[in-house]
């Protein structure tokens, strides 16, 4: 039966190294599995008086009828001054609420972090499980994925080096594994 995966890139720049890496990661996943980049960078920044008053912006809406009719996700993300960027955590907030309502909670998932610089973007990654902890996302605990320099890792066409493609997909395996574990 189909799994409908639901992909969270952090960033929105058009050619973001964050979405290439979640392009090769879900290359790697089964046929079975309906993969969706829900986006999130038309999200209206949140807060909560539109909620409380009745003035829930269609966006907030949409992402989170999105995101509940997810059985998984995938969170990919590059780092901003040793932390998440703000569109993925004002997307993780809107749809975390109303109070009671998270629409994230009780799924499986995994977080891949990447970036330019030697550190793999370790602060965003580590943050982000902070957040998803609380969301109640089981998050996949290995492998842990850092990819550094991630300008290395790419050829001259764009593509992932053999190696990290090789690494990559033991990490879509790994996911795959630890998706099965639970039940829908
Ligand atoms: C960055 N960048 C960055 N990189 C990093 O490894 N650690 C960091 O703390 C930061 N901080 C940071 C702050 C801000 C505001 C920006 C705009 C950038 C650099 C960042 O990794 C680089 O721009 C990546 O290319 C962003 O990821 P995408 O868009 O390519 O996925």
């Amino acid at each position: 039966s189909q799994l409908n995966i639901g992909v969270v890139v952090g960033s929105a720049r058009r050619d973001a190294f964050s979405k290439k890496a979640a392009e090769e990661l879900v290359s790697y996943l089964p046929e079975s599995y309906q993969v969706k980049f829900l986006k999130i960078e038309q999200l209206e920044l949140f807060n909560q008086d539109y909620d409380d008053d009745g003035t829930t912006p269609e966006s907030w809406k949409t992402f989170r009828e999105e995101v509940k009719g997810m059985d998984a996700y995938i969170f990919v993300t590059p780092e901003y001054n040793r932390s998440i960027p703000p569109v993925l955590k004002n997307a993780l907030d809107i749809a975390s609420r109303p109070y009671g309502q998270n629409c994230w909670s009780g799924k499986p998932g995994a977080v891949v972090s990447v970036s330019p610089g030697a550190t793999g973007a370790f602060g965003a990654n580590h943050h982000l499980r902070q957040v998803l902890t609380f969301l109640n996302i089981y998050t996949m605990q290995q492998p842990e994925v850092y990819l550094s320099n991630v300008g290395d890792l790419l050829d001259d066409n764009g593509n992932f080096i053999e190696g990290t493609k090789g690494f990559i997909k033991s990490a879509a395996e790994a996911y795959t594994d630890w998706v099965s574990k639970f039940k829908r």
